[in-house]
């Protein structure tokens, strides 16, 4: 077992945070609003066809936008209330509760490597502080050796960006680009958002 992650202690606390969730993302998609933007990055990122990895998924926006793409999308996530939204509003990818920090997808049936793992919309400020370095290792264990990891969070979320650095560098990953936007604007000492894109040490 690994330490909960900080999103599920605060179901714990608020059994109604995930519905919350569930529907602020709904009533913004029937208002029209552009929930794809990260999405629209990966998909521009990989050829037609990639494996994508939606780690920390959600109720499913990004892994639905890509599979409707026509890629092939596994998404996983610790609460099983955002996976069960996820399969009802974006059925086509492959919706999966599990703890990041114990990603084990061959175990599951789901073998080969992720030519692209995004992790968006701050997961990594959501992970039990305790298994970032773990969860950013399990995300390279899943990734071809010629993939990229995107992961984008923003400061004043507990987790300095120095810090980040370092776990992403002890995980096995080299920063590629940095961009402070999922828009491509770059990163700098004063950007207040990291959308951090990775390659494997080794690649
Ligand atoms: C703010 S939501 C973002 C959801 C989605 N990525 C998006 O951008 O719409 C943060 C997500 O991180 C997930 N999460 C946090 N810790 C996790 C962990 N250890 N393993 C898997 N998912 C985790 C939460 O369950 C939650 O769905």
């Amino acid at each position: 077992m690994v330490e909960q992650s900080i999103w599920m202690q605060k179901v714990a606390a608020d059994p109604g945070h995930s519905q919350w969730y569930i529907e602020r993302f709904r009533s913004m998609a029937r208002a029209g609003q552009d929930l794809a933007g990260e999405a629209r990055l990966i998909d521009a990122m990989v050829p037609r066809g990639a494996r994508i990895l939606d780690a920390g998924c959600g109720p499913g926006r990004l892994g639905g936008y890509l599979a409707e793409a026509g890629h092939t999308v596994v998404g996983v996530d610790v609460d099983p209330a955002l996976i069960a939204a996820a399969e009802q509003d974006h059925p086509g990818p492959r919706w999966l509760v599990g703890d990041l920090a114990e990603l084990d997808l061959p175990s599951r049936g789901i073998p080969e490597p992720f030519d692209i793992i995004v992790s968006a919309g701050n997961v990594m400020t959501f992970l039990a502080p305790s298994t970032r370095v773990q969860v950013l290792g399990r995300l390279r264990a899943h990734l071809d050796d010629s993939g990229r990891a995107v992961i984008g969070f923003g400061s004043g979320r507990d987790y300095e960006f120095s810090q980040f650095f370092d776990d992403a560098a002890a995980a096995g990953f080299t920063p590629d680009v940095l961009l402070s936007t999922w828009d491509l604007r770059p990163f700098t000492e004063n950007s207040d958002f990291l959308v951090a894109i990775l390659r494997p040490s080794s690649a």
